[in-house]
Parts: C-alpha cells; structure tokens; sequence
C-alpha cells in the first residue's frame, strides 16, 4: 500500500502587508524585522474571512489538480473540484484558528463549503507541526479502512485575528494562509514514506493563547483585551526550535526506506521547514553541513502561517515543477505544544 500525492493547492489572502507598513504605525523597522526573522512581508485576511473560507479555497485548489484541472479560471476550477468533492472520505485540517472554539469544528465547515458529503471530518492541534501530524493521521485513518481511499489533509490558519497588533515582539511575525493535499490509498509506491511525531509538553506556556479555555475562561462581565491573542517566549521557543529542525532532519536521514540503503544528503531534493524564521532554519543546515540551496524558504512573502507554512510551500514547488515525481523530500515542523516531527515524501 502506498498513500501517494494526487493533488496540492493553496490560498493566501491577496491584502499584502510589508514591514514598511507595520512600520508606519509600530516602533518597528524593515531592517529589525528582516535581519532578525527573514520576513518581509505578510498577507491578511479581510475580516469577513474564517479559516474554513481559506481552508475550502486551498482544498478546492487541490481537488481540481487532482481532477486534471491547473488553470485560473474559478468557473472551470470549481467543476473540476466538484467532480473529486464526493470521493474525499476523510477531511484531516490541522490549525489553531479556527472558526469556532471547540465545535464545530472548522473540518466540518470545510466539508460543507466544498461538498465532500461522503468525508468524515476533524481538526487537529498540534501547533505549527499540524500539517505534519495531519499528514500521519490521515494516511493512519486511510489505512485501518479498507472502505477509506482519499483524505484532504489541509492547514489553515488566521493568526491575523488571533495576534495583539500593538505587541511588535510578536504581530510582525505571523500572517494568514491555507494549503492542502489530497492524498490516495494505493497500490503503487512513492508518497508518504515515513513520519516522526514528537511532543515535549514542559514547554506548553512558551507559546499559547492563555485566555479563553478551561484552564482560563472568560468570566461574565469581563472586558476580554489581550489575553485571547498569542502569547509568545521567543527565546525559548526559538532555541527549542533550533534543536527541533536539527534533530528532525537527522533522524529522518536515519530512516530505511524502499529503495535506498541509507539516506544521503545527495538524495535529497528539497527539504521543506516550517517558515517561523530564516535563522532557525540557518542555524539548523550549518549544524548539519545542509547545503542551503536544498531548503526551501518562502517566509519573506508570507511570514509564520503555522500549519499552513509546509503545505502552502509543498503547492509552489509542485506547480512550479520544482519538485517532480520519484524527488525525495522531506518536511520538518515545529511549534505551540512544544510539538515537532517531520515526513518523508517520494514524490
Ligand atoms: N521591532 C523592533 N524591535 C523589536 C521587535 C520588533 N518587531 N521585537 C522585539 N524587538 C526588540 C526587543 O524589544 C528587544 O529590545 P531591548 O533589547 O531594547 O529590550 C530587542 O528587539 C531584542 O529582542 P529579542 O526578543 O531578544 O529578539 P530576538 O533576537 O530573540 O528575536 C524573535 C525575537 C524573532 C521572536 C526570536 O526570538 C524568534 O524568532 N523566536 C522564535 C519564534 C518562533 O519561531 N515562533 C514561532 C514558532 S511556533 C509557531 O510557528 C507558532
């Protein structure tokens, strides 16, 4: 059995915001900003948008590649969606921002939007390694059911809503996006090769949205301020993440997989890190003699999406053709938990 990749797509809101514009109106700079994180700009949201809305574009993106259909025309590219919509079993949306808290769940909004009445439907949390446990889980549920072929695995997420715009420490560093995969049970060989999902637990408070759940709820009469928006130890969480992509990578290169003895860094093709900053993922390659040109960064258009940083990457290499059938790739996440892992993908 082989859980192979049959279509990717992606969807970032078109509002782009630079750092000059933060800067216009934060004691924040462009020179801060890019030289401590490698962002340069973000997309945002209209308000009226949820994540579902963006999760559903993302999906319908990857269901219409699937069906044949790469081109721009929404008309020609929802027809080529509705036709895979009723074959789709499961639908896996990692995020931290969703429509609703605790039910329903954004999954089963994007079930609705996109027509996948035969799917059964579920969010995960696993911070910004979402799109990587996602990915296990779905090819976990596909596996366990022969009934079960295709599950859209997505990451979406509206941190624009969730972020205190006066706290420059951590607003310049998030934006909006989503990204999918539909993914098959085959026969074949290739796809999903190997995951690693890890979990550290002590660092739970070095990022979170402290306000709001049972720990913290909301009390009657509160004026509710900051306490809904992401709070974050940067310190911590990047020294956490150094040692995450670091150990990831490493351990993923120690895996056996069909068709090669050991993995060398040669056999790689791209290496795909969720884009929270630039310096973590440099810092990582010079410990692991990486050669840079082999990951793929694309934090300077969109900063920190979260769950849909791997997802939304994975989509433009795809459709550039950057990455083509039988590369090897692998993905490294990490995030709120603390959580961390990695996939290995013949694509
Ligand atoms: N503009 C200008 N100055 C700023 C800004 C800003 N946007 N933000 C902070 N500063 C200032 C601070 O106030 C501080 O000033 P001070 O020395 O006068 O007190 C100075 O810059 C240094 O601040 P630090 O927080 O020490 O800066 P650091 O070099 O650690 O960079 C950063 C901060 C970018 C957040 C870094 O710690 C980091 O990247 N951490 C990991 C973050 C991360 O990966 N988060 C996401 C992972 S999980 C997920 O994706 C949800």
């Amino acid at each position: 059995m082989a859980i192979n990749f049959i279509g990717t797509g992606r969807a970032v809101p078109p509002k782009r915001v630079s750092n000059d514009d933060l800067a216009a109106q934060l004691d924040t700079s462009d020179e801060w900003i890019r030289s401590h994180t490698g962002i340069g700009n973000r997309h945002i949201a209209d308000e009226n948008i949820t994540c579902s809305d963006l999760a559903a574009e993302a999906a319908r993106n990857a269901m219409a590649m699937a069906a044949g259909y790469t081109g721009e025309d929404l008309t020609e590219r929802n027809k080529a969606a509705a036709e895979i919509a009723p074959t789709i079993d499961m639908i896996v949306l990692a995020t931290v921002t969703p429509d609703y808290f605790g039910t329903p769940s954004a999954a089963c909004i994007v079930q609705e939007k996109i027509g996948a009445k035969n799917a059964a439907a579920m969010d995960i949390i696993a911070g910004c390694t979402g799109f990587v446990y996602g990915l296990e889980t779905a090819a976990g549920l596909l596996s366990v059911n022969p009934q079960r072929k295709r599950a859209l695995v997505i990451g979406a997420e509206l941190l624009s809503k969730m972020i205190n715009w006066d706290d420059r420490a951590t607003c310049v560093l998030f934006g909006d996006g989503a990204g999918a995969a539909l993914i098959e049970k085959t026969d074949g060989s290739g796809g999903l090769k190997h995951t690693l999902m890890s979990a550290d637990g002590s660092g739970h408070e070095s990022l979170l949205f402290r306000r709001g759940g049972t720990r913290y709820p909301f009390k009657k009469g509160e004026v509710i301020d900051t306490g809904i928006c992401v709070e974050m130890n940067g310190q911590e969480v990047y020294n956490f993440a150094v040692k995450a992509v670091t150990d990831t990578i490493g351990a993923l290169m120690k895996t056996k997989i069909d068709g090669y003895a050991e993995i060398k860094m040669d056999d790689i093709t791209r290496i795909v890190p969720h884009q929270a900053n630039l310096r973590i993922v440099q810092a990582a390659a010079k410990r692991l003699k990486i050669p840079f040109e082999k990951i793929y960064m694309n934090i300077e258009e969109y900063a920190n999406t979260s769950s849909a940083t791997i997802p939304i990457a994975l989509d433009e290499l795809n459709r550039s053709g950057e990455i083509k059938k039988g590369d090897l790739i692998f993905t490294v996440g990490f995030g709120g938990g603390l959580t961390y892992g990695g996939n290995i993908i013949i694509w």
